[in-house]
């Protein structure tokens, strides 16, 4: 079987952290995310993967090659970004002979069992099935109202509060007959969500799979911290890459992981729900928890990192504080006693000297 994953757009909100790499290769449990969705296609019975890519193709095309765990991997370059639909109709023909394929959205990350969601769909003989994940708040997702038989009646996207006909979000993971690439109009952006979607529901071929085990869509900080923990917990336990050197009075306290070639100073204690990447370097007494931090950054001594998320040869200077969703993008300096806290979103390579307390975005 196939498979087409949605691996372009910028994604809004972790665009600090994209400078370097495209969000499909932002590390998960100290593993591109991409690595996690393409071992469970390959785990479901998949075969081949179509990558869509736009932004940043280069880099995904370098990093995978032609094949990984087992699956033939096809790149469709786009020229300009076609949404989540254009991406289907533009390798149509991949995809038009032979049965039904899935489509997913690369940046969202689950365990889910394809072969399962494959074989309701066979089973209601619909044109497209679409994942569903029970969730506490539906709010910020696509909510659905489902028949009897497990037909979608309708969306209502973004629901505010008490009015979600139900708590089942669409997970961005679909099962497609060939025939829905006719109802994608060709040669532009196009929504699946809102422009195929309600057609077929309308039509009665339109199927919701309710799914169960772990689903998050990346895309904010808050998510990507929870998943990072998530999948930590389930690699279980502390890991530490060749050649770090953990000093002797640190601690790590699991779930944790720690890449290759990293330092950590005397007194600091890092975890739990944390992954430091590959050459990041931590001075002495810092505290670090329930974060991510990328490849090559630079923690000085006496620095603390609660909720967050540092990106790619970011320095943080000395008595640093860093906490509460915050983002510190690419290359970005932040200097010696200032805190920066309450979802605070700093770009690539800016330098900042003075505190922040307050939710903004600082380019
Ligand atoms: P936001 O900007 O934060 O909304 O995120 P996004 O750009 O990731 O958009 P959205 O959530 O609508 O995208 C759903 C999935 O489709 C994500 O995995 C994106 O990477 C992917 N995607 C979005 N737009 C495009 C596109 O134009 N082309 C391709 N190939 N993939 C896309």
């Amino acid at each position: 079987m196939k498979a087409l994953v949605l691996a372009g757009g910028f994604g809004t909100r972790l665009r600090p952290l994209s400078c370097t790499r495209p969000k499909m290769l932002f590390p998960v449990a100290n593993q591109p995310l991409l690595d996690w969705t393409l071992k469970n296609l390959s785990e479901g019975g998949v075969d081949t993967v179509i990558l869509a890519v736009n932004y940043m193709a280069e880099a995904l095309v370098r990093y995978l090659g032609p094949t990984k765990f087992d699956l033939g991997i096809i790149y469709s370059r786009e020229e300009r970004p076609l949404g989540t639909g254009g991406p289907i109709k533009k390798a149509a023909d991949l995809l038009q002979n032979g049965g039904p394929f899935l489509v997913l959205n690369g940046d969202v990350i689950s365990d889910i069992d394809y072969r399962r969601l494959v074989e309701f769909h066979r089973r209601k003989g619909g044109l497209a099935t679409i994942a569903l994940f029970q969730v506490p708040d539906p709010s910020r997702y696509g909510a659905v109202e489902l028949d009897g038989e497990g037909r979608i009646l309708r969306f209502v996207e973004k629901p505010e509060p008490g009015r979600a006909p139900s708590n089942l979000v669409n997970a961005g993971i679909y099962v497609l007959d060939p025939k829905v690439i006719d109802y994608i109009p060709e040669g532009r952006s196009v929504s699946t969500e809102n422009e195929v979607f309600p057609v077929l529901a309308k039509e009665g071929a339109l199927y919701g799979y309710e799914a169960r085990g772990l689903w998050m869509d990346i895309g904010v900080p808050e998510d990507y911290l929870r998943a990072n923990g998530l999948l930590l917990a389930k690699l279980d336990g502390v890991q530490v890459g060749e050649k770090s050197k953990v000093d002797s009075s640190a601690e790590v306290l699991p779930p944790s992981s720690i890449g290759a070639g990293v330092e950590v100073g005397a007194n600091s204690v890092i975890g739990p729900n944390t992954s430091i990447a590959d050459h990041v370097h931590i001075g002495r007494g810092c505290r670090i928890e329930n974060s991510i931090i990328f490849p090559g950054a630079t923690i000085g001594d006496y620095t603390s990192v609660r909720n967050a998320i540092i990106g790619e040869n970011a320095t943080l200077e000395r008595w640093v504080k860093v906490e509460s969703g915050s983002l510190i993008g690419d290359y970005a300096v932040i200097a010696d006693g200032v805190t920066i806290t309450q979802g605070v979103s700093i770009c690539p390579s800016k330098r900042v000297e003075e505190s922040i307390l307050e939710p903004r975005q600082v380019m």
